[in-house]
């Protein structure tokens, strides 16, 4: 008894894409690739648009979110694209006062303490984001057989923007409430959770044919923390997510120790960083399908070294019942993109069936 899947899935084109085939761990023609962040900085065509125009603002104009989108598309042929977004896109969609700073990230303006800070934070309705629909169901027009991929931040690594006020390597605040002031940890993250299942959903009833749940900053925690404090919150998102049915991604971080608790999760595909070998990954995630895992630095290296090495990832993905390639974490933006149009080749012909 299978969900009723979203409209873009029916499409059967999309249906039986290389990205959607894999992530059913089904028979691929070759491996499919996308990468995070494969739209941005590191895009010429990226930063011409984005002149004048602030990030936040970007997102929510669907002419801008429908070019950015598929610009990495046009250019390197990928398998999927990614809906052009941030995950603190919906926060400010509800009314929380926060910006994205160039160079720094999401800076929350009133930082989150108290439950009285929590209740203040508006639930997500579609109304909100009616710019994501608009631009979602223009984006899956233009993108034909390329199935769109919908995101949405983790209650965890949200929660540490909201805590700390912006970017932290130590997440101290935000453990510091978790450990300290539970009821209020577990009223915010009920509370996101609540915001990025019904975000998911709005992208999904647009047409999106898959979701990520980036928990990127998940890597900072112990696993018996990680599964007492953050993992029934995403857990809840997750399960939301499998109601649309669409394939769930799930992925973090510097979260070795804790690749298996993420697929129990309820992921069908962990998505594992370059530190874990990627056979290794998929020992840890228990047999599911895996995304990953190539070095971002390694676009750095001679191409030769980079498709060495990307032929290594291959191999090692072929243990799991279905691999998505990718980097372990998003493109930097000082890559060239010559490398990735290169990588995505290499990887379309060599695991070529
Ligand atoms: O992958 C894609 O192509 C889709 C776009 C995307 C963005 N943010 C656009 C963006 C996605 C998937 C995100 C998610 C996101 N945002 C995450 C999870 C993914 C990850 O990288 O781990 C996180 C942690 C954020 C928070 C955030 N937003 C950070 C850390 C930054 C970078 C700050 C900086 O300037 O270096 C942002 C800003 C941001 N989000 C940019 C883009 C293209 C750069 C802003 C710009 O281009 O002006």
């Amino acid at each position: 008894d299978r969900p009723v899947p979203a409209a873009s899935t029916t499409d059967p084109a999309v249906h039986d894409s290389a990205f959607l085939r894999a992530a059913r761990g089904e028979e691929v023609p070759h491996t499919p690739v996308w990468f995070m962040r494969q739209a941005g900085r590191s895009l010429p065509e990226y930063r011409k648009v984005r002149q004048g125009v602030a990030m936040l603002e970007s997102c929510m104009r669907p002419d801008l979110v429908v070019e950015i989108t598929m610009q990495p598309v046009r250019r390197y042929g990928v398998d999927a694209a990614i809906f052009f977004s941030d995950i603190v896109l919906p926060l400010k969609a509800v009314g929380v006062d926060l910006d994205i700073v160039p160079g720094v990230g999401p800076v929350v303006a009133k930082p989150v303490a108290t439950l009285e800070d929590v209740a203040a934070i508006p639930d997500l309705t579609p109304g909100h984001v009616s710019f994501v629909t608009e631009s979602v169901q223009r984006l899956v027009g233009e993108l034909g057989a390329t199935p769109l991929i919908g995101f949405a931040g983790a209650p965890f690594t949200v929660a540490s923007y909201l805590v700390e006020g912006g970017p932290s390597k130590e997440h101290a605040k935000t453990k510091a409430m978790m450990f300290g002031a539970p009821d209020v940890w577990d009223a915010l993250m009920r509370k996101i959770a609540g915001i990025s299942a019904a975000y998911l959903q709005v992208q999904v009833d647009a047409g999106a044919s898959a979701v990520q749940l980036f928990d990127s900053w998940a890597g900072a925690m112990a696993p018996a923390d990680y599964r007492r404090y953050v993992m029934p919150y995403s857990s809840e998102v997750l399960a939301h997510a499998g109601t649309l049915g669409v394939p769930r991604i799930h992925f973090g971080v510097g979260t070795g120790e804790l690749l298996g608790l993420m697929g129990e999760a309820g992921a069908d595909v962990v998505g594992v960083d370059w530190r874990v070998p990627l056979d290794e990954g998929v020992r840890r995630v228990g047999g599911r399908v895996v995304q990953g895992n190539l070095d971002p630095s390694l676009v750095f290296a001679p191409t030769e070294v980079m498709l060495e090495r990307a032929a290594d990832v291959l191999e090692r993905g072929r243990s799991a019942p279905g691999h998505i390639f990718n980097l372990g974490h998003g493109v930097m933006p000082s890559t060239d993109p010559d490398q990735l149009a290169r990588l995505t080749d290499f990887v379309h012909e060599h695991s070529a069936r």
